[in-house]
């Protein structure tokens, strides 16, 4: 009988992150900023959501008709509870791409999206996913789709077949993936000592495996022990998508648009003097030695006149999400750190203090007289969205009809708070996306909703369950361990809680 995990670890069970570039509404910026018309996404669909919790907040926090599979049934067990917890519109399958692919009570989609699949499949479901998209995606809709890129990747490669082979060869069945892993990781320690001539040919790896051995063990073994995995460059991927009559779009890395923050002068003229746009993106990758790519991909490119762009642009709603305060005017980018420049930011920022929805086109006439002109603000935005202060607001007839379900589904994410801190997110109508709010947060805004509003009682009713089960707060790495010393420190964190994320989630209609 065929194994149905096709090679896929399966024995563990895949993190519990949430992915912005698969929030459809985050396509609009980066589509406009290229002089593309972005399509208007009401289904989508997306291959292998894991544990499902980017599928599950998309769909309740937008009027996106979502249809998802990943094969691993205890992962769609997680992904359907709280798809039952939210009610929302979408339908989760336990089958295989090639199951699901083939299907024939699908709808046709405006989007179909795939994070950390393409890399981790095998070249028959590579052309199982293609084909389903040049089959089921319409025409103008949006692929995007992430993967390993192989300039920065190449040296690691062969590590990676040595890490993959020990556990293949060395490593018994019997030990589970956990020890396998383990033992791998021990050997390449050991194999180093002897100062291979390889990584003195790339020390840079010597670095690389330190973090490595850092990660959960559950993100490693899905990232680098499956049977299938692979790097691409630009042009190879362009040869599979082409197959999907996919255009590329752009990048769906917000930082990726500015120019300056990836290239020096003189490689921007370079890249400037090729002509093709693929070669170019192949090139580019090269000189900033990129390992992943987070890419639009569209089945029919739509240019737009300078002047719809414009009008295009100033249509679109923003909302401020991070405190004025702590919104560093620096930010970390492929080059370094850039600094951003005060007479630009400065005005932006305080016309977006107040953490209300507001029009581009609002800002363009707030900040004339302040000489920021409408180029810079678009820019400024791109990058204010890039480091997460700044987000794309939905309509309000959607962020209306969706809160009934991010409230259930936040209401069920902070009862799961009790327990762990599996979901560090809650869901927003206002901006269709996940907001970082961690487990005790997310206690403080359990306890508000069971009518404990003061500090005092959230920090009671946070420290309550974290005593029940015995657990303590880790500062800085560090535990701590006095029942006092606990109590004094979610003190701290609710008292900054309070006064500045509060606001904030409230004007996200979380809280
Ligand atoms: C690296 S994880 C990424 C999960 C999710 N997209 C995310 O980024 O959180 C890959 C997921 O694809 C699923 N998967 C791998 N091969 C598959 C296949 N052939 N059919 C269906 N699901 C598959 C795995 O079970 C796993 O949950």
């Amino acid at each position: 009988m065929n194994e149905w995990n096709e090679g896929y670890v399966a024995e563990v069970a895949y993190t519990y992150g949430y992915y912005a570039e698969l929030n459809p509404l985050r396509m609009r910026l980066p589509f406009l900023n290229h002089g593309l018309v972005f399509p208007e996404i009401k289904t989508a669909c997306e291959l292998g959501f894991g544990q499902g919790v980017s599928i599950n907040i998309n769909a309740a926090a937008s009027n996106v008709e979502w249809y998802g599979t990943d094969f691993n049934p205890t992962q769609v067990c997680f992904a359907q509870q709280l798809l039952n917890a939210s009610e929302a519109r979408a339908k989760l399958y336990d089958d295989s791409f090639l199951d699901f692919c083939s299907r024939t009570d699908l709808p046709n989609f405006d989007m179909i999206a795939l994070h950390g699949i393409w890399s981790w499949t095998s070249d028959v479901n590579k052309k199982v996913i293609v084909d389903f998209v040049r089959r089921k995606l319409n025409t103008g809709g949006v692929l995007y789709i992430s993967y390993n890129s192989y300039p920065g990747w190449a040296p690691l490669v062969p590590f990676r077949d040595l890490m993959n082979r020990h556990v293949d060869i060395m490593g018994a069945k019997g030990q589970g993936i956990n020890r396998n892993i383990h033992a791998a990781l021990d050997f390449i320690s050991q194999m180093l000592t002897v100062n291979p001539s390889y990584t003195q040919r790339y020390p840079k790896l010597l670095e690389n495996f330190e973090k490595i051995k850092k990660q959960n063990h559950h993100y490693l073994a899905h990232e680098y022990f499956n049977r299938d995995w692979d790097c691409m460059t630009f042009g190879q991927i362009s040869d599979y998508l082409y197959e999907g009559k996919l255009n590329y779009a752009c990048s769906a890395t917000y930082l990726d648009h500015i120019a300056e923050f990836n290239l020096s002068d003189e490689q921007v003229a370079f890249l400037a003097g090729i002509p093709n746009e693929g070669f170019r993106e192949d090139i580019k990758d090269f000189i900033v030695n990129n390992n992943f790519r987070r890419d639009y991909w569209a089945k029919g490119l739509r240019v737009m006149n300078q002047i719809d762009r414009a009008r295009a642009i100033r249509e679109i709603f923003v909302i401020m999400v991070t405190p004025r305060e702590w919104v560093e005017l620096k930010v970390k980018v492929p080059r370094g750190e850039a600094t951003l420049a005060e007479n630009i930011y400065n005005p932006l920022l305080e016309a977006l203090s107040d953490h209300q929805p507001i029009k581009i086109g609002q800002l363009e006439q707030n900040l004339e007289r302040r000489g920021v002109s409408f180029t810079l603000i678009i820019q400024a935005l791109i990058i204010l969205c890039g480091k997460g202060d700044v987000m794309i607001v939905q309509d309000e007839t959607i962020t209306q009809k969706s809160k009934q379900y991010t409230d259930k589904l936040n209401l069920h994410l902070m009862n799961m708070a009790r327990r762990d801190e599996k979901i560090k997110y809650l869901a927003s109508p206002v901006i269709s996306e996940a907001v970082l709010v961690n487990r005790f947060q997310q206690l403080f805004l359990l306890a508000r909703h069971n009518g404990l509003i003061s500090q005092q009682e959230s920090v009671q009713f946070a420290w309550q369950h974290l005593s029940a089960s015995n657990q303590r707060i880790i500062k800085n790495g560090v535990t701590i361990e006095s029942d006092e010393d606990n109590v004094a420190e979610l003190n701290l964190q609710a008292k900054e809680f309070f006064e500045k994320r509060l606001p904030i989630l409230k004007a996200l209609q979380i809280a």
